[in-house]
């Protein structure tokens, strides 16, 4: 059997023409959804995914502007910055790029984000609202998975979901988001005993741990859907996911590709919080 692809650049395509034109009609009320990103250091890959996210924003008619921080700033003066950000009007969204160096307290930086500018959901309240169920902002990645697994029309309710990754960014607000869709939940991680055993009771198989190719196709069970969060860049220069794509597709029933299948719908679920903060702020329909 070969699996059906989650083809994420389509589907990523297709969110961003849609969210496009809802910005239009935002604009014609006289809003204009703005998107601020801050980048402290030269990190190259994240050098490259800021500047994918701000000509992501230019292309929905998103206003972006992008703040290129030196590596060796003190943090009083990042959270002015910040503080400064939440402040402007013409900004809805603040997305501060990890990591950060490590002279910086993250949990403090993330923290003086305004919760309702917080556009990565990687504020502690709205992590919180995620946890308990209440309506937020929550992370771009494990939000554009669940659009990927309705775009799809893979039901989540009653099955088995297993995520492979305990990160804050991926592993445990995706956790939570199949768990409110009435998923059973498992989370594996480094100490996990028998890892290949829970993987194979999984209907939905989640992979986020950032390792290249480990899960394989022993670890997955007949038809499982296999979503692969993983972007490692390997020695070689090419991408690969958590998932050994060649072995895997052979079981699987659905499966996303790495590159073109989870990493596109991250940017586009950047794109939609940013609108969605926007229309929070302006009282514009939810
Ligand atoms: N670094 C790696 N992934 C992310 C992300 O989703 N958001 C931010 N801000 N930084 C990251």
């Amino acid at each position: 059997m070969s699996a059906n692809i989650m083809d994420g650049k389509a589907v990523a395509r297709s969110i961003r023409e849609g969210l496009k034109e809802e910005v239009e009609g935002l604009k014609k009320k006289g809003i204009h959804p703005g998107l601020a990103v801050v980048l402290v250091g030269e990190n190259p890959a994240s050098m490259v995914y800021v500047k994918n996210k701000g000509e992501a924003c230019r292309s929905a008619g998103i206003y972006s502007e992008e703040h290129k921080l030196p590596e060796e700033m003190k943090e009083a003066d990042l959270l002015r910055l910040i503080d400064q950000l939440n402040k402007d009007p013409r900004i809805h969204g603040i997305l501060v790029q990890l990591p950060l160096p490590a002279h910086i307290n993250k949990e403090r930086v993330l923290a003086s984000v305004s919760p309702e500018k917080d556009v990565d959901g990687f504020h502690e309240i709205n992590m919180g609202r995620l946890l308990i169920g209440q309506e937020g902002l929550v992370p771009c990645t494990p939000l554009g998975i669940m659009k990927l697994l309705e775009h799809y029309h893979i039901p989540v309710e009653g099955r088995f979901a297993v995520v492979v990754g305990r990160s804050n960014i991926v592993g445990k607000p995706v956790a939570m988001m199949l768990l409110q869709r009435n998923a059973t939940v498992t989370i594996c991680h480094t100490r996990t005993k028998n890892m290949g055993e829970v993987c194979r009771m999984a209907d939905i198989l989640i992979a986020a741990a950032g390792r290249p190719g480990m899960i394989t196709a022993d670890m997955i069970r007949e038809g499982a859907v296999v979503i692969d969060v993983g972007i490692n860049r390997l020695d070689t220069g090419k991408l690969a996911g958590d998932v050994d794509f060649e072995s895997a597709s052979k079981r699987a029933g659905w499966i996303t590709p790495v590159p073109g299948g989870v990493g596109p719908m991250t940017i586009a679920m950047l794109l939609y919080n940013t609108v969605k903060a926007a229309k929070m702020a302006t009282g514009s329909n939810p």
